[in-house]
């Protein structure tokens, strides 16, 4: 059986701790698309541990799977990998041989068109890891693959094509000195050959390269369970999100399919089980019709117009809900949990089950509130608009419920769903109903173990 977990809103849903928790009775855990641009954080036996691209699951013995979809840095991912085994841990993780690499050049693109775009007030406030750029000479049939590091002649001849045609683009569009960069060989074949054909001597050795597709399918031959973990989120999926403002790939539910070779219909014939946060988060620009106060840099004319009303409210969810970014430390922009957002996910990825974290965040605030639907041009609708520029004319139909207090969180968390404070219930049966989707889980608090489990997927 496939459990497949999806970001519901922008990102930074807590998707690595619901991995973790459902993760527990699966084999395999696979990413099927995005890098080095999602932080997650999983607690274990008291450790903290920050990865931008091992799969969580990994950390707990499983096998952890990169899949075709995803593009990788393979000096995080080693690096990732050496800090954890110098803690203790023994990740095993199979990357897709027909998964696109990163390379320093991507990321020094990557930051040349934020800085160029941003003249324009265009910067869409990307993670700055080369994601978009790799993603592109994938599309442009100019790309690195994983496998391609394992035989030195292919790779050779794939950089022998891609490095001089970026240089070009670096010195004849942007008038830019490629050798002047933050990563000086970003644009030297020689360099690159050297380093990327020591990580295909590498992966080999570790036997570490799959072909994704069918190493997954004789997984469940075997009848092993396999989750299939998206990165990112709904409303930054390049398809069904806030075009420009999002990443470059499908952290829907169908990316899964096309992001590691297994078919659609073993995908729908598992459970998808959207994550969705308590309230709402943004990291980088962009509209957001829920938000509360701003975020200098990222809220959209937020200097103009300054500190609204709702500074408080943000500050507070903020500091509570500890959310700064976790690969680049930046200050989430905060707002109340947004239904018309949360009705396309669930169509988008047909959720069979929701997990929402963060309850025990908002305990202590006096009202908390949910967007019922959006005003816009005299109209009232009930889902996202297609284009962004019409999102951001959106205005939120607000409606409001009693606050809860802070409670011993643990205990709650073991014990069942009557256990949450009264208005915590009241919240989220609201937001089940109007989803007409289950609640499978609650997170109230960071580690594994503070989340009421309600539906455990694989054991039916
Ligand atoms: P990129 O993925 O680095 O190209 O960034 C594109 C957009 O997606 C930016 O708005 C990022 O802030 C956002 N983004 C990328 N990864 C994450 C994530 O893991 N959580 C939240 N936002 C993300």
């Amino acid at each position: 059986m496939t459990v497949t977990i999806v970001g519901a809103q922008l990102g930074d849903e807590g998707k690595g701790g619901i991995v973790d928790l459902f993760g527990d009775t699966a084999d395999v855990v696979v990413r099927y698309q995005g890098g080095d641009n999602a932080g997650h954080t999983v607690v274990h036996d008291g450790e903290e541990y920050k990865l931008s691209l091992v799969p969580s699951g990994a950390i707990r013995g499983k096998i952890g799977v990169l899949g075709n979809g995803c593009v990788v840095n393979l000096r995080t991912l080693f690096d990732e990998l050496d800090s954890l085994r110098d803690r203790g841990i023994e990740p095993d993780v199979r990357v897709a041989e027909r998964a696109h690499v990163i390379l320093p050049l991507h990321r020094v693109l990557d930051g040349i068109e934020e800085d160029v775009k941003s003249e324009s007030d265009q910067e869409v406030g990307t993670t700055g890891r080369g994601i978009g750029p790799t993603y592109e000479d994938k599309a442009g049939r100019r790309g690195v693959r994983v496998g391609d590091l394992l035989d030195p002649e292919v790779l050779r001849e794939r950089l022998e094509y891609l490095v001089p045609q970026k240089r070009a683009l670096v010195e004849d569009v942007y008038g830019l000195d490629p050798d002047d960069t933050e990563y000086p060989d970003a644009f030297d074949v020689e360099a690159l050959f050297e380093e990327y054909s020591d990580y295909g001597r590498r992966l080999r050795e570790e036997e570490m390269t799959v072909n994704a597709g069918h190493f997954l399918s004789q997984v469940r031959e075997d009848g092993q369970n396999i989750v299939f973990e998206g990165a990112q989120g709904t409303i930054i999926d390049i398809d069904h999100g806030n075009y420009p403002y999002v990443t470059s790939s499908n952290p829907t539910a169908g990316g899964a399919a096309a992001g590691t070779g297994i078919s659609p219909g073993v995908i729908g014939n598992g459970e998808i089980i959207g994550i969705v946060k308590a309230y709402l988060t943004r990291v980088g620009s962009g509209p957001m019709p829920t938000e509360l106060g701003g975020v200098v840099g990222d809220t959209p004319g937020y200097e103009e117009q300054g500190e609204g009303d709702n500074e408080e409210i943000a500050t507070y969810i903020r500091e509570e809900g500890d959310e700064y970014g976790t690969v680049t430390g930046r200050p989430r922009r905060v707002g109340w949990l947004d239904l018309p957002m949360l009705r396309h996910a669930t169509r988008v990825s047909g959720f069979t089950g929701l997990a929402v974290n963060h309850i025990d965040t908002l305990a202590g605030l006096d009202e908390v509130k949910i967007c019922d639907a959006y005003e816009l041009d005299g109209e009232t609708i009930e889902t996202m608009p297609s284009t962004t520029a019409q999102w951001g004319d959106c205005e939120p139909v607000l409606q409001s419920f009693e606050g809860w207090s802070d409670v011993d969180w643990a205990s709650v968390a073991e014990k069942d769903y009557d256990a949450l404070p009264e208005g915590a219930q009241a919240y989220l049966d609201y937001v089940s109903d109007e989803l007409d989707t289950p609640i499978y889980a609650v997170g109230v608090g960071p580690g594994r173990e503070e989340s009421l489990v309600l539906e455990r997927p694989f054991e039916q």
